[in-house]
């Protein structure tokens, strides 16, 4: 039987994306049978993960209007144990309300996951920022949540919504749990973003936090400008490092 597990935060532009894209590929460097889903309409999975000059970019969206069969939309990657299903046309177009809530009211988010389990897939779910109807629908199908975390100032104001959202989510999902908080973009020779990173260690309970912790690397933009996920372009870059240490630490958790 396979697992979901969800990438989710109150805050946009935290790193879930390129979380979410790297955890799989390392899951599926490792040999894990691995499906990345992406659920945010704006649809950068596609990019980061060399999709972007494909003509077929159907998904999600296109699964969810009828137009295509989910078998159709589940796409190849040059890493052989990863399989992605982006969110489709809806990131062509400018308006993602109706998507969202078609999403968030169809039974068919829940069928995908549960035929992806029933096929042994670790499923790597990208969300949308914030915690709107389709990310708390998500959190009711996973098995798992990890919570990116900025290292900025200001990083923990957001951190006890999500919180509070993810407990609220296992009331109605027993099954669900946090797997911990991942500081990203951390800068090593930047003080501010040193004394965020000593300020969160300080404030959550260290059982919440991740003991790897993602840094900040020029390999890491290049590799999304690129459109290839960091840790197959630059396996030695320190960020992809991480990367490659989170997934060794989930991996046995991936029942
Ligand atoms: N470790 C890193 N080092 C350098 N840049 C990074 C790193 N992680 C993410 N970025 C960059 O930060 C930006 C935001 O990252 P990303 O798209 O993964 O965030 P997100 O939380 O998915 O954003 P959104 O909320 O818009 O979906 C991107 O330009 C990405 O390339
Ligand atoms: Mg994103």
């Amino acid at each position: 039987m396979g697992t979901v597990l969800a990438v989710v935060s109150q805050k946009g532009g935290v790193g879930k994306t390129t979380t979410a894209i790297n955890l799989a590929s390392a899951l599926a460097m490792r040999g894990r049978k691995t499906l990345l889903v992406d659920v945010d309409p704006q649809g950068a999975v596609r990019h980061g993960v060399g999709l972007l000059g494909m003509d077929q970019h159907a998904g999600l969206a296109d699964v969810l209007a009828g137009t295509h069969e989910l078998q159709d939309v589940v796409l190849p990657t040059p890493l052989p144990w990863l399989r992605v299903l982006l969110s489709g046309s809806v990131s062509d177009s400018g308006s993602h309300e109706s998507y969202l809530a078609g999403l968030a009211s169809s039974p068919k988010l829940g069928e995908l996951f549960a035929r992806a389990r029933g096929r042994g897939y670790v499923v790597i779910v990208d969300t949308p920022p914030g915690l709107g109807a389709v990310t708390r629908r998500v959190l009711e199908y996973s098995q798992h949540v990890i919570v990116p975390l900025q290292s900025e100032p200001l990083a923990l104001q957001t951190t006890t919504q999500i919180l509070r959202a993810i407990r609220e989510a296992t009331l109605r999902n027993p099954e669900l749990v946090l797997e911990g908080i991942l500081l990203t973009m951390l800068e090593e020779g930047n003080a501010v973003s040193q004394r965020v990173a000593a300020y969160v260690r300080e404030h959550l309970p260290a059982e919440l936090l991740f003991d790897v912790a993602i840094p900040r690397t020029m390999a890491s933009i290049d590799a999304f400008a690129a459109g290839q996920p960091l840790v197959l372009r630059s396996p030695d870059d320190l960020a992809a490092q991480s990367y490659t240490t989170l997934a060794d630490l989930l991996d046995s958790k991936l029942a």
